[in-house]
């Protein structure tokens, strides 16, 4: 079964307190939100490997370290994933970014891609899938679908608010992906929405509410 961690860092269990607030504007939610992604890239990459590199300093000649291992694709899931995409390239500048759109019938909570677009060379990649929201877990266990069709080995999916329900579903589905939050909430009412949760992330973030 794939780990589920909630990263517990003071700076992004601050930051998570300010954007549930109902008062926060969408302009600091989007700020925040991107900072959480950044924060959290930071621990989850804590394990990346690394080799050894000769270069030269102004000084001369000296071994130090680099990052080693598979190149990295980013894949926010459409539209709420998008805000946390800015953060988590700060931290990882030259990972490339595929793009896949979902939405979630209001109805039956049924995901449905809309929207597809990944690297060429995805499958020799390591992808770490983003999404503020993890409910029921159906856009992400569908949008991890969506990359393994497409060849890709490595997956990681980074949360801001995960369900336990959705972990157990990811977990359930799709036992190789280690999962990240920045916290696991109480639980899932029955309209989909996770309590205390955020509200409607998408809608936050591009104030369409
Ligand atoms: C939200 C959220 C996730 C999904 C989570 O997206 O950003 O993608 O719901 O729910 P699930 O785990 O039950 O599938 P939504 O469908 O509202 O689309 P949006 O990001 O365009 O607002
Ligand atoms: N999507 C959201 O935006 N918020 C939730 O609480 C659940 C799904």
């Amino acid at each position: 079964m794939g780990k589920f961690t909630v990263l517990d860092h003071p700076l992004i269990q601050h930051k998570l307190t300010i954007i549930r607030r109902k008062e926060t504007s969408s302009n600091e939610f989007r700020q925040i939100v991107g900072e959480i992604g950044g924060l959290m890239t930071y621990e989850i990459t804590r394990d990346l490997p690394l080799k050894d590199v000769e270069i030269e300093t102004p000084m001369g000649k000296t071994t130090q370290k680099e990052i080693a291992g598979k190149k990295m694709t980013i894949v926010p899931i459409l539209r709420a994933g998008i805000g946390m995409l800015n953060g988590v390239m700060e931290m990882i500048p030259s990972a490339k970014v595929g793009v896949i759109g979902m939405y979630r019938d209001e109805e039956t909570l049924e995901p449905h891609e809309y929207f597809c677009k990944m690297p060429k060379d995805v499958a020799d990649r390591e992808c770490l899938v983003v999404d503020p929201m993890l409910a029921t877990g159906g856009s992400a266990n569908m949008a991890i679908g969506a990359l393994k069709k497409r060849g890709v080995k490595d997956i990681k999916l980074a949360v801001l608010v995960a369900a336990p329900e959705g972990v157990k579903a990811i977990q359930e589905e799709n036992p190789d992906v280690d999962i990240y939050a920045a916290a696991e909430d109480e639980k899932l009412l029955p309209n989909g929405y996770i309590t205390p949760g955020l509200g409607d992330a998408g809608d936050r973030l591009f104030g369409t509410k």
